[in-house]
């Protein structure tokens, strides 16, 4: 390390590299005692501070029976310990949920703090290359607060100054990593402060039943599964177009059906009228009767009932005109949605051109006017490709469930969603793991949403036919 040089001292010199003549002589300012220890004083009392601003019940467990045991000894502060700890067991027994909502998640997160996140805070933004060594210095994002809820770690992160939340997005991997959790997704709270978060189990790992079919009629957002974080997935159908995409078994007949099956009693009612269009023969044939006449498999007869559905959607539009400018379903006036299984096999993949131009015809002028009148558009389809679905942009709400490739995902959700987060291309093939696991995006928000439709199986179909084609109003 040291180089000696004529004529010098060389236990004043330092030197980086021994092997060059550049020599480095530091400039030595001696600091008062007494300023060290001001700052060292300083620096804990603020972080005594802090600590207990953060965390009054952690540091009131150790305190008060410190403060018990040395104000009056040893027997009242172990009575006071026993006392509290008894009432907590109590308490788990008789309301868990409340017990875990209240102490449960706070411990698990205070714990996770220190454990997981504090610890390798450090080495994880360094690594990754989000905080900054300079001139020894560490320049790191600060770390906020953890919330643990039941499925995931929220993180709460201030970027540094300079840092974009797309600097985070192309990091997940290595923030979900250096964690220990499987993933991570990234969400601007407020400007400059990002939430991460980490799941820790999976909460739409177990396929979901059948939900029961609505008591009241309704068209408003349907139930149709369940959101990542537990909260009901509510799909709107009425005033949007929905656009499904999935690899071949990734579920999409699950959200068709779930939609089908939350509509029947609107159906019944005569709010709503389901047309079918099913060019593949498997999926919305099983259940054909709730269809009624508005059944098409064959591209000929898909073309004449996509007209159809156009000219009732004219008809309309010509008789609200100047008059009202949304729909409201009733029996006159029913929202009418269009259920198309495979819309590609009508578009791209058919081979009679005149008839794929009409049906692509028909279908843009559904989506581009129907909104409005009450028409809408379910679509699914396998490849979200432009070459394959040239209007998938006319379709305001879209749905990715497992993908191929990782590319298609913003094709579906648009740009940047896989980079927060919406890693459709990472679904599991199994079906009991992964079909109808799928990704969504709200309009009030740019994060995906990960959600799981529910499964409604060939003998509840059976029944809903059986249940609601008698009553059904044609
Ligand atoms: N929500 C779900 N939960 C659990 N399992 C499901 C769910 N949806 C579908 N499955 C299972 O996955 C299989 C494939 O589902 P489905 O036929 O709906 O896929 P798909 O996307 O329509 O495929 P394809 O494009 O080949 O028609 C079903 O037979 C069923 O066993
Ligand atoms: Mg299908």
């Amino acid at each position: 390390m040291f180089k000696r040089l004529p004529g010098d001292e060389a236990r004043n010199l330092v030197s980086t590299t021994p092997d060059t003549a550049v020599v480095f002589r530091p400039a030595v300012v001696t600091t008062p005692a007494i300023l060290t220890i001001v700052i060292l004083v300083w620096r804990i009392l603020a972080g005594l501070v802090r600590t207990i601003w953060r965390h009054p019940i952690a540091t009131a467990i150790p305190v008060v029976p410190g403060a018990v045991w040395y104000l009056y000894g040893w027997p009242p502060a172990a009575c006071l310990v026993g006392i509290v700890a008894l009432g907590l067991v109590a308490w788990a027994f008789i309301d868990r949920a409340s017990f875990t909502r209240w102490v449960g998640y706070r411990l698990l997160a205070w714990w996770r703090l220190i454990w997981i996140y504090r610890r390798h805070w450090q080495p994880v933004m360094i690594v990754s290359g989000l905080g900054r060594h300079l001139r020894g210095r560490d320049y790191l994002p600060r770390l906020g607060k953890v919330t643990c809820t039941s499925w995931a770690d929220l993180v709460t992160v201030r970027m540094l100054k300079g840092q974009a939340v797309k600097d985070w997005a192309d990091r997940t991997d290595h923030l979900a990593q250096g964690f220990g959790a499987k993933s991570c997704r990234v969400a601007l709270s407020q400007a400059g402060r990002l939430t991460l978060t980490f799941p820790r189990n999976d909460p739409l790992s177990e396929p979901l039943p059948a939900l029961p079919v609505p008591e009241e009629p309704t068209v408003g957002p349907v139930e149709i599964g369940r959101c990542e974080d537990g909260r009901p997935w509510r799909l709107k159908v009425h005033g949007t177009h929905v656009l499904v995409a999935g690899a071949t078994g990734a579920g999409k007949g699950s959200i068709i059906w779930s939609v089908i099956r939350a509509l029947l009693p609107a159906a019944r009612a005569g709010l709503v009228e389901l047309w079918a269009l099913d060019p593949k023969l498997m999926e919305l044939s099983y259940g054909r009767d709730l269809f009624g006449p508005r059944y098409a498999a064959t591209p000929e007869e898909c073309a004449d009932l996509l007209d159809e559905a156009v000219c009732v959607m004219q008809k309309r539009a010509a008789r609200f005109a100047g008059l009202q400018r949304s729909h409201t379903p009733t029996a006159d006036d029913p929202f009418v949605l269009v259920v198309v299984d495979e819309v590609a096999f009508l578009t791209a993949y058919q081979s009679d051109r005149q008839l794929r131009q009409r049906i692509s015809a028909a279908l843009a002028t559904l989506t581009t006017q129907g909104r409005a009148v009450g028409v809408g558009v379910l679509a699914a389809l396998q490849d979200p490709r432009k070459e394959v679905m040239n209007i998938r942009n006319l379709f305001p709400d879209k749905i990715a469930l497992r993908l191929d490739e990782s590319e298609q995902v913003d094709m579906v959700l648009g740009d940047g969603a896989r980079d927060r987060g919406a890693l459709a291309d990472h679904i599991s093939p199994v079906p009991e793991l992964g079909a109808g696991v799928g990704y969504i995006r709200l309009e009030a928000s740019p994060e995906p949403i990960r959600v799981r439709a529910t499964y409604v199986s060939d003998d509840d179909i059976r029944t809903m036919a059986a249940t609601f084609t008698g009553g059904e109003d044609r």
